[in-house]
């Protein structure tokens, strides 16, 4: 089973100078779903992982299996006025544009030890505001787990110290 034989490559998606690595081929095979899932729960087992979290919508796809797989509490991060319950918010950047994550701000206990779990690692912008808002509630970031890493943009630096997985990586 090669993961990478089941990323799409899109140039010019969401606009030109972009390719678009698409993850949806993995969620269409069950067997490349399953042995990406098995991965990214070993990772998240080897941390000692004891939540899992991910940003939506991407994140959800593979955050939601890992934590079912590992029977441990998923923590949603959304866009804004999504959540019900108080939320705290961290604004971020992207390869194109910028936007705002919140979590309910009763999600997570000093004590946790929390896997991150996204599609793709580009900037870092979308994770880096996850680790603040982690750490704003006093938890700790065990792990960050990600489909694909995109070499070239060197997401990965603003990690430093924190355990990154990625289990394939375009440049
Ligand atoms: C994409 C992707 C990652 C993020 C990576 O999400 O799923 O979360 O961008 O980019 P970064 O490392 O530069 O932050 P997007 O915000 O496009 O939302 P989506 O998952 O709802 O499509
Ligand atoms: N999010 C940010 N950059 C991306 C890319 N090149 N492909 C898919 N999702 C992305």
């Amino acid at each position: 089973m090669n993961i990478k034989d089941h990323i799409g490559s899109i140039p010019g998606f969401p606009k030109e100078g972009i390719i678009f690595r698409d993850v949806t081929p993995i969620l269409e095979c069950p067997e490349a779903f399953e042995e990406v899932t098995k991965q990214l729960s070993q990772f998240a087992r080897d941390v000692q992982a004891d939540v899992i979290i991910g940003p939506e919508a991407r994140g959800f796809f593979f955050g939601i299996p890992v934590a079912n797989e590992l029977k441990l509490p998923f923590v949603p991060v959304r866009k804004p006025g999504k959540l019900p319950r108080k939320t705290i918010s961290e604004t971020y950047e992207l390869e194109y544009g910028t936007d705002t994550l919140c979590m309910h701000a009763d999600s997570l206990k000093p004590e946790n030890r929390v896997v991150i779990i996204d599609d793709l690692l580009a900037t870092g912008g979308t994770v880096e505001a996850i680790v603040k808002l982690v750490e704003k509630q006093q938890a700790k970031v065990a792990g960050i787990g990600f489909v694909i890493e995109l070499d070239d943009l060197k997401g990965k630096s603003k990690f430093e110290g924190i355990p990154v997985c990625s289990l394939v990586h375009f440049e």
